[in-house]
């Protein structure tokens, strides 16, 4: 007999429309395979363009044991590298973002271009060819201004704008490539990666622990659309998801108000576009939610078992002036206070899965999407054989 793969354990319980059994979310072992096999051969979110628009700028992207470098070069083309001195095999730079004319090997010097080719190396023999020694790539493919790296070593990989082709019709009015980040937050938090997205999809918690959000946020409408409209895009396989988010009556922006946080509207918007509010996701790390005048973007990164941690950045038009068009306490509010609402109630679930007593309960007319997380994982998961 074969034993059961963690896809086909995920399945069965799709079937019976049940959560997921606590050791997924405590393993170590699952923990390790999720990294390498999911976070190591998907699209992860890197950054927006705007944080890197000159010549020798980066930023770097870590998942797991990799370091990507994500460079652009004096023609503007952006480059992913691995964080891997071809050498004796040093990182090249700490995380983070910087400019740099060129990437210098802490170790021994060795020095690369923005796009990965070996410029110099020390005393190195006259039959030392450097042009067989650049950085090895990571693919990277830019999509509406959002910069994603893939660490797949495989040839064949799938098509970012594809995967995203829904998402595509909904976000282009936001004219996200025109953004600029305006504040960034990255939060620890002490639960499983998985609980992070599953928290994320469903809004049956939202009336009871975010009153800032339901300030604007209509739950009923999501829950019970009766615009007419499906309110709900996604890939055959759920890693991609995209919806338009009801707001109530009279609000225009996801705030404390309902009324815009940021003067200068964003895309088409600023020609008079009816405004509208929607979120778009990428499994298994990425995520966002803009209004007409603002947007943030979730990256969901895996620690450890029982530790993840989310950064989010909110974006606003890059001529949006700070003191002017708008105040950072004023534009964060409502996502800063939900989000670490929910990082408190993903903790409490992660606390209670541990417990010898628990056992994966049904889920809710409210939690579809829920289940559609589970399917993208198991999928994924399948992919690797596991
Ligand atoms: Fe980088 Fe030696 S390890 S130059
Ligand atoms: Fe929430």
């Amino acid at each position: 007999m074969t034993e059961k793969t963690t896809s086909d354990l995920v399945l069965e319980q799709l079937k019976q429309g049940l959560a997921l059994p606590g050791d997924l979310y405590t393993s170590p072992t699952l923990f390790a395979e999720e990294v390498s096999a999911i976070f190591g051969r998907q699209w992860l979110y890197a950054g927006h363009v705007s944080e890197i628009p000159h010549a020798g700028d980066y930023l770097t992207v870590t998942s797991g044991d990799e370091s990507c470098i994500v460079a652009r070069d004096a023609d503007g083309e952006i480059h992913g590298l691995l964080n891997v001195c071809r050498h004796r095999g040093a990182r090249l730079v700490d995380c983070g973002t910087g400019s740099t004319r060129r990437f210098v090997c802490p170790y021994h010097q060795w020095a690369y271009s923005h796009d990965g080719s070996l410029a110099g190396a020390p005393r190195m023999p006259d039959s030392f060819d450097k042009s067989r020694w650049p950085l090895k790539k990571v693919h990277t493919s830019v999509w509406q201004g959002l910069v994603f790296v893939n660490f797949s070593s495989e040839e064949e990989v799938e098509s970012l704008p594809e995967l995203m082709a829904d998402a595509a019709e909904l976000m282009n009015p936001f004219g996200v490539e025109d953004a600029r980040i305006a504040h960034t937050e990255v939060y620890e938090v002490d639960a499983n990666w998985k609980l992070v997205w599953e928290n994320a999809q469903e809004c049956y918690h939202c009336n009871a622990n975010h009153p800032e959000f339901i300030r604007t946020f209509d739950v009923r409408e999501m829950a019970q659309p009766t615009a007419g409209e499906a309110p709900l895009w996604y890939s055959e396989d759920r890693r991609s998801q995209s919806a338009r988010f009801p707001l109530k009556p009279g609000a225009v922006s996801l705030t404390m108000s309902g009324r815009p946080a940021s003067a200068k509207p964003m895309g088409e918007f600023a020609d008079g576009r009816e405004p509208y509010t929607a979120a778009a996701h990428l499994k298994p790390g990425f995520a966002f939610v803009f209004s007409p005048d603002y947007g943030i973007t979730f990256v969901d990164t895996p620690v450890s078992p029982d530790r993840t941690h989310v950064k989010v950045q909110w974006l606003v038009h890059r001529d949006a002036v700070e003191g002017v068009d708008y105040a950072v306490d004023n534009l964060i509010r409502v996502w800063d206070q939900t989000n670490r609402q929910d990082w408190e109630l993903c903790r409490s679930v992660q606390e209670g899965v541990k417990s010898h007593g628990f056992e994966p309960g049904p889920l809710s007319l409210d939690e579809t999407s829920v289940a559609g997380f589970y399917y993208a994982y198991a999928r994924m998961m399948s992919a690797a054989g596991l």
